[in-house]
C-alpha cells in the first residue's frame, strides 16, 4: 500500500516534468484555445505564491474596484486586485470590469446568470454549437443544464460562415429575449455585433459576446471591437489569444441605469452566487500582460491573423479543404479545415498528434452536432507559433510538414523528427518581456 502509494507521487512528479519538455519544447501547438505567456508573465506567477494560498471575498464597487472584502490582511491584495483591474479597462477602453472570474466558462455563467435574473427572462438567443458557439452557450451545456436558459440559435449562414443577420433579426423580434450571444469557438470572421444591436435593445435584450478566442486580437486592435459595435458585455478567458495566465474577466461600459442594474446583477452572480477563491495569484501576471499587449498587441495580432490566413491560402493550394475560401480563410487567428477525404477529424488529429502537431478535431457549420467524436474538421490556431516568431514562410513549412502527415506521404513518426528540429529554431518568445527586471527597466526609461 505505501510502495504503491510513493509510486504514484514519483509517477506523478515524472509525468509532469515529461509533459513540460514534450508540450513545451518538443511539440508545435496549434492549438486554437491555448495561449503562450512570455518569461516575464511566468516570472511574476512564480513570484506570488503567498497571494496564491489567500482569500478575498466581498463585494466591488461600481468601477469593478473592492468594496468590501470579508477576511483580514487584504492591504495590498485590494491595491493588486484595483491596478490589475485598472491595467485591464485602459487597455480595453472601457470604465467596468470584474477579474474575479476563474475561466471564461465562470464568465459566461456569472454573466448568463446575473442577466437573466437582472431582466427576468429565460431566453437566450445564441450562435449554433456547430457554427462555432462553446459548450457553455448551448442547451446541452452550461446556459441549458446549469443555469436552466432556453436557447434559441441564431439563423446561420453556411455560405458566409457567420451568423445571418437579417434572419437572425426576425428570430430576436419573435422571441424577446433576455440575452444575445455573439462570439464562439470556432471563430473565423467577426459576429454581425452592429446590425444586431439596435433590434437585440429594442427587444429587451442585453447584449454579451463572448471574446474567450479573440481577447488578444481585440487588444491588438486586429478583431471586432465589441463595446464599440454595441455590445453591453464581453465575457472571456485571459489565456488563448490573451496570453495570460488561465482565469476569466467580463468587461463593459457603465453608462446609464439599464447599464447599472445588468452591472449590479452581474456582480451579484459573481459574488456570492458563484464564486469563493478568486485564484488571486493571476492577478499581478494579467497586469504584466495587459502592459505587453499595449506595447506589442497590435504586431503580435497582426502577424498572428498573417499566419493563419497563409495557412490557409497554402493548404487550399495544396488540395485541402479550408472552410472560408472566399472570403480570405479566416480574419482571426483560426482556420477550420475540412479532412472527411483523409478520415475524419478524429483520424486526422491523432495521426498529427503521433508527429507531435497538436490541434483538435472540430465539427464544422454543417456537421450534425451529436457527431462531436468524429467531426468533419480541425480547427489550427496560429496564436502559440506566432509568438514563438513564425513568419509567413515558416508557417508554410510547418503546412508541408502537415500535408505530409495528413495525406499520409510520410509516416507521423518520421515527420516528428522534423517537427522537433523545426521546433528548436524557435526557442525565444516574441511580442513580450523576458523577465520582471526587463519590466522594470522599461518602465524606468519611459516613467
Ligand atoms: C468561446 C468560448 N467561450 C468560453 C470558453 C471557456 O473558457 P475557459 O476554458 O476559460 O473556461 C471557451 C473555451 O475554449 C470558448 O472557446
Amino acid at each position: 500500500m505505501e510502495e504503491d502509494f510513493f509510486e504514484l507521487v514519483r509517477e506523478l512528479i515524472e509525468s509532469s516534468m515529461a509533459h513540460e519538455k514534450y508540450r513545451s519544447e518538443e511539440c508545435i501547438n496549434l492549438i486554437a484555445s491555448e495561449g503562450l505567456k512570455s518569461p516575464a508573465v511566468k516570472e511574476m506567477l512564480s513570484l506570488t505564491h503567498d497571494l496564491e494560498s489567500r482569500y478575498a471575498e466581498g463585494e466591488n464597487d461600481l468601477k469593478g474596484h473592492v468594496k468590501t472584502r470579508h477576511y483580514q490582511g487584504q492591504k495590498y491584495i485590494t491595491k493588486i486586485e484595483n491596478y490589475s483591474a485598472d491595467l485591464m479597462k485602459n487597455l480595453f477602453g472601457c470604465n467596468w470590469i470584474d477579474v474575479r472570474l476563474v475561466s471564461g466558462t465562470h464568465a459566461n455563467l456569472a454573466t448568463f446568470k446575473g442577466l437573466s435574473l437582472a431582466t427576468k427572462n429565460n431566453r437566450m438567443v445564441v450562435a449554433p454549437l456547430m457554427c462555432g458557439a462553446h459548450i457553455s452557450h448551448d442547451y446541452t451545456g452550461l446556459a441549458g443544464r446549469v443555469i436552466g436558459l432556453e436557447t434559441i440559435n441564431h439563423a446561420y449562414d453556411l455560405d458566409e460562415l457567420n451568423i445571418d443577420p437579417e434572419k437572425s433579426a426576425t428570430i430576436i423580434e419573435a422571441t424577446k429575449p433576455g440575452i444575445v450571444t455573439f462570439g464562439g469557438s470556432l471563430f473565423q470572421f467577426p459576429h454581425p455585433v452592429k446590425e444586431l444591436a439596435e433590434v437585440s435593445r429594442e427587444a429587451g435584450a442585453y447584449i454579451v459576446y463572448d471574446a474567450a478566442h479573440v481577447l488578444g486580437l481585440i487588444a491588438g486592435g486586429q478583431f471586432q471591437d465589441p463595446l464599440k459595435e454595441g455590445a453591453d458585455f464581453i465575457t472571456a478567458s485571459t489565456h488563448k489569444t490573451f496570453p495570460g495566465p488561465q482565469g476569466g474577466v467580463i468587461l463593459a461600459n457603465l453608462e446609464g441605469e439599464r447599464m447599472e442594474k445588468a452591472i449590479r446583477g452581474v456582480q451579484n452572480a459573481v459574488f456570492p452566487l458563484t464564486t469563493s477563491n478568486t485564484h488571486l495569484g493571476r492577478l499581478p501576471a494579467l497586469g504584466l500582460v495587459a502592459l505587453e499587449l499595449k506595447l506589442y498587441g497590435a504586431g503580435l495580432a497582426k502577424q498572428t491573423v498573417k499566419n493563419a490566413q497563409t495557412a490557409g491560402e497554402y493548404l487550399f493550394e495544396n488540395g485541402v479543404k479550408v472552410l472560408g475560401g472566399k472570403k480570405g480563410f479566416t480574419r482571426s487567428h483560426q482556420i477550420a479545415v475540412d479532412v472527411q477525404d483523409y478520415g475524419g477529424g478524429r483520424k486526422v488529429a491523432e495521426s498529427l498528434e503521433e508527429a507531435n502537431i497538436i490541434l483538435n478535431k472540430n465539427l464544422l457549420p454543417y456537421d450534425d452536432q451529436r457527431n462531436r467524436e468524429n467531426p468533419s474538421g480541425i480547427r489550427v490556431g496560429f496564436q502559440d507559433v506566432t509568438r514563438r516568431g513564425f513568419k509567413e514562410s515558416d508557417v508554410k513549412h510547418l503546412c508541408d510538414l502537415m500535408l505530409d502527415v495528413v495525406k499520409g506521404k510520410r509516416k507521423p513518426s518520421k515527420v516528428r523528427e522534423d517537427v522537433i528540429a523545426l521546433r528548436q529554431n524557435f526557442k525565444e518568445i516574441k511580442f513580450g518581456f523576458q523577465s520582471v527586471n526587463e519590466v522594470i527597466d522599461h518602465l524606468k526609461k519611459h516613467t
